[in-house]
């Protein structure tokens, strides 16, 4: 375990430019917060932090980033450099453009005459069914985007939000789930790494599962990584 402490003095400094991590005496009356990093190996003292309090959103951000900066430096420059380009350059389903047209019409499948006759007449759906299902499905991902932003809406108890360090949801990476996670020990499923980020970074609980939040959180992350081709297992 490496234990890195900083008080908001650094905070504020690093902030300003200057600086990089250094350990700082944490006077004995403040109770200190540790908070656990997503590698899964270190753990970072923010000095000050009382029990129970949620930091105001600027603090919050500002010690999001000092432990993305930890991060990196256990993971070291080439995950970061990877990192910090995909959130500079933003989700991809903001960015691709709706996806071109095929140059002909597909050929229709031949169907077999009687295949055909015993078939069901197939269902059309009316752009009304299609309309009310599309925003049925946008509210899901618009409750999701909602808690992505929110400190306390998955349960953090810090004031850190999921934004602070994915903005537009960028290097979570569904696409590439089920993927062995080494922090977890085990072959993770998207919900496993949006907990683990609830657990850690945020310093919440774990949300079952089936949670109407969890969900929602999904159906926002996916949503983001519209147009991404399905990689599972993919580092
Ligand atoms: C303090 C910064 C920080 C915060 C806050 C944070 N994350 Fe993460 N997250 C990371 C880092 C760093 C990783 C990469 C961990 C690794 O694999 O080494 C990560 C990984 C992930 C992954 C897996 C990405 C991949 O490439 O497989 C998902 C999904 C994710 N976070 C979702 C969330 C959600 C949802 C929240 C809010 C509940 C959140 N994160 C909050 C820093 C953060």
């Amino acid at each position: 375990m490496t234990k890195i402490t900083l008080t908001f003095g650094v905070v504020t400094a690093l902030l300003a430019g200057g600086g990089s991590l250094r350990a700082a005496e944490v006077p004995k009356e403040v109770p200190d917060q540790t908070v656990a990093l997503c590698d899964g190996q270190s753990t970072m003292t923010i000095a000050g932090l009382k029990p129970g309090e949620i930091l105001p959103p600027e603090k919050a951000s500002v010690v999001a980033k000092d432990m993305l900066q930890a991060w990196r430096k256990t993971q070291g420059e080439t995950r970061w450099a990877a990192w910090a380009a995909e959130a500079q350059a933003g989700a991809p389903a903001a960015q691709a453009a709706a996806p071109a047209a095929p140059a002909s019409p597909a050929p229709k499948p031949a169907v077999p005459p009687a295949a055909a006759a015993a078939a069901p007449q197939p269902t059309k759906f009316t752009a009304r069914d299609q309309l009310l299902w599309k925003r049925e499905q946008d509210k899901w991902a618009e409750e999701g985007y909602k808690l992505f932003h929110s400190p306390t809406g998955l349960g953090g108890t810090i004031g850190v939000s999921c934004d602070m360090c994915h903005p537009n949801a960028t290097n979570t990476h569904p696409e590439t789930y089920p993927k062995y996670q080494v922090q977890i020990k085990k072959t993770a499923l998207l919900r496993d790494m949006i907990n683990w980020c609830i657990e850690n970074p945020e310093k919440g609980k774990p949300l079952p599962e089936d949670d109407p939040r969890m969900r929602a959180v999904e159906a926002y992350i996916l949503s983001a990584r519209k147009g991404v081709a399905l990689e599972p297992g993919k580092h």
